[in-house]
């Protein structure tokens, strides 16, 4: 049917097998179930925003945050200065909201991509084969005032708390892509370059996210795998692991730090730095025992706007060709209605 359920639903029903639609062929299977500790369990880099900060420590921890961005595509995001109770009680309204009545949140649902609140289970629900054990809440969060009237009215606080995070996340944003461009050696313009235009107006999307304990977790996934669109996103956890990033050529299991932010780079950061910072294929794990939540928040350029290589690192006669073309939105939207979302070559460039 199209009004789904979902697996929160499922899950509470108290299922003991999991459904068909949701095993997952053989070579797509996560193999082991997400442990609890473990070998595989990997410490991202680290960038401490409050070295950044200090001018004496600053160019250490750009180089920490270069070499993340080109060799792992993640880092994790400590003293960021966020209040616990921003962090802290966007989780607890997100795990508020998915306990309310499912006729309630169901209210949300929407087959609309782009509308500015969604409720939905899965991945991409229009053509998953195989359903993902995951529900979500997807919130636009761009411009902040004009969508917040719009958001769910229960639980009765999420609007004051979420807009709080929202507005703390991107705050972060600007401050890492300021970064991010520092390191890249993309110094701004007169008119402001990039950073400018991020400051005239940028989009920010917000996807709150519950994996409920899962009876064969071994057998699906919350997340298949993909990379993000975007700039970069930023992920706030709570203690329960289940993001895995590849890296090496092998699935590595994300240790939860509480209270920092796991942040990627997303696809228009690989395309804007031509490709020296790397958007990572990335999934989730679900485990039997102990439901998570996330919440990721999505930050790039406005939608309208056709993002390809800065031109400060794309010059043919020292080697540097270059390597992707312009891509937009709409390009985006047909990807997604097309491809299986690991194949990333439609954004190389054809030259
Ligand atoms: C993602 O948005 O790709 C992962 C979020 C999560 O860790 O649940
Ligand atoms: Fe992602």
């Amino acid at each position: 049917s199209c009004l789904m359920k979902g697996v929160r639903h499922l899950s509470d029903s108290g299922i003991t097998r999991l459904p068909d639609r949701y095993v997952l062929p053989a070579p797509d299977r996560p193999g082991a179930a997400i442990v609890s500790s473990g070998s595989s369990r990997v410490k991202l880099p680290v960038v401490d925003l409050a070295s950044l900060r200090d001018p004496s420590q600053r160019a250490a921890v750009l180089q920490t945050l270069d070499a993340a961005c080109r060799d792992y595509g993640f880092f994790q995001v400590v003293n960021h200065g966020v209040q616990r109770d921003v962090t802290g009680g966007m989780l607890d309204v997100a795990r508020r909201f998915f306990e309310l009545p499912l006729a309630e949140r169901a209210r949300y649902m929407s087959p609309d991509v782009r509308a500015t609140v969604r409720y939905g289970t899965s991945f991409n629900q229009a053509k998953d084969a195989v359903l993902c054990w995951r529900d979500f809440l997807k919130l636009v969060c761009q411009p902040l005032r004009e969508v917040v009237p719009s958001w769910p009215q229960q639980p009765a606080d999420l609007r004051d708390v979420a807009s709080r995070y929202a507005a703390a996340s991107h705050g972060l944003f600007m401050e890492l892509m300021e970064a991010a461009l520092e390191a890249l050696g993309i110094v701004p313009s007169t008119a402001g370059g990039v950073l400018g235009e991020l400051a005239a107006g940028s989009s920010h999307m917000m996807t709150v996210n519950c994996y409920p304990a899962c009876p064969q977790p071994e057998l699906t996934l919350g997340m298949p795998a993909h990379s993000d669109y975007g700039l970069f996103t930023f992920v706030l956890q709570d203690h329960v692991a289940g993001l895995q990033v590849m890296h090496g050529g092998r699935w590595l299991t994300v240790d939860p730090i509480p209270g920092s932010f796991v942040v990627n780079v997303g696809d228009h950061l690989e395309i804007y730095s031509n490709g020296v910072y790397k958007s990572v294929l990335h999934r989730v794990g679900v485990n039997s025992t102990r439901p998570r939540i996330s919440v990721a928040s999505f930050h790039s350029l406005p939608a309208e706007r056709v993002v390809g290589p800065a031109p400060e690192l794309v010059d043919e006669e020292a080697g540097k060709p270059r390597r992707y073309m312009d891509t937009d939105f709409a390009t985006f939207l047909a990807y997604l209605a097309s491809a299986d979302g690991k194949d990333k070559t439609f954004l190389q460039s054809r030259m």
